[in-house]
């Protein structure tokens, strides 16, 4: 079922609960492909209903060009999920459901968080992506909430968030799905041609490198290895960085768990991805 106001959902979303069903969540921008499905499969097991939400959240592109060509397949999705599950709702509002004239979001610090990897790069991006859930988390109110670890910052992000703005939402990370070649699943790919996938599997064999070889070197003298190994193909790195996974500060041993976190364009299309050791 397909609903475009907040107040239909909200309707709705309070009769469910009257009768003590529980209610998960899974926010994407569409363009669905087996990664999101994955989520929301998982969400559909686990409670008595799923709200997706498909909305391309304007505040969280600092790039317009980006924003503009962002693929948009309504259509398709709800067909996909039609196929794949029974119990679910899609909530795809206007801009100006999610952003009303009394929207009350304050914005919080993100620490260092917001300047690191993803956040040095995108300015401004995670406070979009924050403004938006708080507000979805707000109109929803689910139990629980599912994000991918393909991106990775993002689910921290969400984690401190919602305990920040006291949501008390349980946030369940769900692993990341491939094609079969290693290339993560992504809403982008579909402006990658056949070739320029092909080109991108560097991003998947260089963090294999890397897991690879971790026994023989620390992680910054692996780093500067790997980026020479990316740079043997054809994409251009944005940034390559080895992190601790809890703070995703800078790994200085192989200690505690880490996670190689790659962001680069193929052609004129940026792809991220990560690998946890
Ligand atoms: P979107 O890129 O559509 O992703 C929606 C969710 O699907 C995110 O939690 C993302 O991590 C997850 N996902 C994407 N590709 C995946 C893959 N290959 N395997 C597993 N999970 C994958 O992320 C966003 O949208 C937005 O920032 C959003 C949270 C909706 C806020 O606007």
């Amino acid at each position: 079922m397909l609903v475009k106001t907040v107040f239909e959902l909200q309707n709705i979303l309070k009769e469910l609960k009257k009768s003590s069903k529980s209610v998960g969540f899974v926010p994407t921008m569409g363009a669905l492909h087996d990664g999101h499905l994955g989520l929301i499969e998982r969400a559909s097991l686990e409670n008595d209903i799923v709200v997706v939400s498909i909305f391309i959240n304007p505040t969280q592109f600092n790039n317009q060009e980006d924003l503009v060509n962002y693929p948009r397949t309504l259509d398709k999705d709800l067909t996909l999920l039609e196929e794949k599950i029974t119990n679910y709702l899609v909530f795809s509002p206007d801009t100006s459901e999610i952003y009303p004239a009394n929207d009350d979001f304050q914005p919080i610090d993100l620490g260092h968080l917001n300047n690191i990897l993803e956040g040095k790069f995108r300015p401004g991006h995670f406070q979009g992506v924050v403004h938006v859930v708080h507000n979805l988390f707000k109109i929803v109110q689910p139990q629980k909430a599912y994000f991918g670890q393909k991106d990775f910052q993002q689910l921290a992000i969400i984690r401190f968030m919602n305990k920040k703005f006291g949501f008390s939402i349980e946030i369940v990370a769900c692993e990341t799905l491939r094609e079969p070649s290693g290339l993560a699943m992504s809403s982008r790919n579909i402006r990658l041609s056949e070739e320029e996938k092909v080109d991108a599997l560097i991003i998947w064999e260089t963090m294999n490198f890397i897991r690879d070889n971790k026994m023989n070197f620390g992680p910054s003298e692996l780093k500067e290895q790997a980026i020479q190994f990316f740079d043997k193909g054809r994409l251009k790195l944005e940034y390559l960085e080895i992190v601790q996974a809890d703070n995703l500060l800078e790994a200085t041993d192989w200690q505690e768990s880490t996670v190689c976190c790659i962001a680069a364009y193929c052609g004129n299309v940026r792809l991220i991805d990560n690998l946890l050791f």
